[in-house]
């Protein structure tokens, strides 16, 4: 048996290699041009923060920071004894002294792998003054985040959010309606079909906790009748009760109060408004009443965006109103509204709608033959790339056939041979491979060429 351990990416992490990566990276482009275009610049957030920062924005009690976040400790006056507590030869006392040091941490020495970005895009803004900056902060961020969840079919570890946030003084639900119609728009860019919008208002701090206590009551009679999950939630989070998936409590659910029946006034406007904005931006919509999202920080406006191809894990995006986080957080009294897209979950769609078409990464394809050939090769390769054709050159010679079925392999538009005859005659042949047409080019002539050809 080998010694030698084979190494593989961690469950629920995986690699994206090319050509997928092409395709993610057209997805993200997409998004930088469409934001620009409402104004958003981007902010670069750290991948780890405070612990303490996630639990309190997210809640306590979700799932994501009670069950699912990569937490560390920050290397402390105690990490020594960490290490030898957790050793192979510790002795008890060791042991002892790590689980009591491990008991002392402070939160200040918790460090989490970020779960989502919103609450470092409110960090940042409040530790940058961003408050004092004119009209709304419009932000976006991409890049990874990490739930230790159970991997399957568009859910992963470490996963991709491509998200924006508004931070302001107003909570004008103009500004919702104008970060759906952009959704909707990169949505479109990104060439992804069939997205469904679903809307809904969950209230404020005036109207939602007595709709939780209305609900609560309701949960109660029925509570023999649910699942472990659902009984628990009734008190801790009956709202989450709301999402539950398992066929049997669906009879039960339908039958619950609305929240929409038990907002108040200025709630009931604000949806009203962000509806009749949304119509105004011809923007197609659902409410989903059930639609109450996982995240303690949302007040009002939820939305949540559903694409074909995915199986149950079929969210690309979530988001919504959240005034008062940043006060929250310590900061002044700003309003907030905001969603993220799982890009991974945006990829897997594309590729289901489109599963044969290859991401094209190379244009031409150089044959080069014989040693008086290579120069000219290297010369011509350098000049194409510098007209931005993606241009791959053999490194070594290779024989006429090989090099032709390797450009055919790489999916390359175009073989450019350079032999005995071309070195001599000054003239190149360029060969698209899709029907084998031949003509022979100078080399000053070429760029113009393949440019004519391209349109
Ligand atoms: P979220 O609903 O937790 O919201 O996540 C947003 C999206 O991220 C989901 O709709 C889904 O597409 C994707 N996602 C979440 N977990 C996973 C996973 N394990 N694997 C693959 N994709 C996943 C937020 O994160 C909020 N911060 C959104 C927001 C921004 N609200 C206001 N501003």
């Amino acid at each position: 048996m080998s010694l030698v351990h084979k190494f593989r990416a961690v469950k629920g992490v995986r690699d994206i290699t090319p050509p997928d990566s092409a395709l993610w990276n057209r997805v993200e482009q997409a998004a930088r041009d469409v934001f620009a275009r409402y104004g958003f610049g981007e902010i670069r957030l750290p991948i780890f923060e405070h612990t303490e920062l996630f639990a309190r924005s997210i809640g306590e009690e979700t799932d994501v920071v009670s069950k699912e976040m990569f937490t560390f400790l920050d290397p402390s006056p105690n990490f020594d004894l960490l290490i030898k507590g957790c050793g192979p030869d510790a002795t008890e006392a060791e042991q002892q002294a790590m689980r009591e040091a491990l008991q002392h941490a402070s939160h200040s020495d918790k460090l989490t792998l970020r779960p989502e970005a919103t609450a470092s895009a409110c960090r940042a803004y409040i530790e940058h003054g961003m408050q004092t900056l004119p009209g709304n902060v419009k932000l976006y961020y991409m890049g990874p985040m990490f739930r230790r969840e159970r991997p399957q079919k568009g859910r992963f570890r470490q996963f991709y959010q491509i998200g924006a946030e508004v931070l302001g003084q107003s909570d004008a639900p103009a500004i919702d309606a104008e970060l759906i119609e952009m959704l909707m728009t990169f949505f479109n860019a990104a060439g992804l079909t069939g997205a469904q919008l679903f809307i809904n208002s969950i209230g404020d701090k005036n109207c939602r906790p007595q709709y939780v206590e209305t609900l609560r009551a309701t949960l109660r009679k029925v509570h023999d009748q649910l699942g472990p999950d659902s009984q628990r939630r009734i008190e801790t989070n009956p709202l989450r009760v709301l999402d539950s998936k398992i066929p049997e409590e669906q009879p039960i659910i339908e039958n619950l109060p609305h929240i929409a029946d038990h907002l108040c006034d200025a709630c009931r406007d604000h949806f009203a408004k962000l509806r009749s904005e949304l119509d105004l931006r011809g923007v197609g919509y659902e409410i989903n009443w059930r639609l109450v999202r996982g995240l303690d920080y949302y007040m009002r406006t939820t939305f949540e965006i559903i694409a074909p191809g995915l199986g149950s894990q079929n969210a690309v995006c979530g988001g919504g109103r959240y005034d008062g986080l940043v006060e929250l957080l310590g900061g002044p009294p700003v309003k907030g509204t905001g969603f993220a897209i799982g890009t991974d979950r945006v990829i897997l769609s594309l590729q289901e709608a489109n599963p044969n078409t290859p991401v094209r990464v190379v244009d031409v394809f150089v044959a080069w033959m014989g040693a008086a050939a290579y120069a000219p090769a290297v010369r011509v390769t350098h000049r194409l790339r510098q007209e931005g054709i993606a241009v791959e050159l053999p490194p070594e010679e290779l024989k006429f056939k090989k090099s032709l079925s390797l450009a055919d392999k790489l999916g390359a538009r175009y073989a450019l041979i350079i032999g005995e005859n071309e070195v001599a005659s000054g003239k190149l042949t360029i060969k698209r491979l899709a029907d084998g047409e031949q003509a022979q080019i100078a080399e000053g002539a070429l760029v113009a060429y393949l440019g004519s050809e391209k349109s």
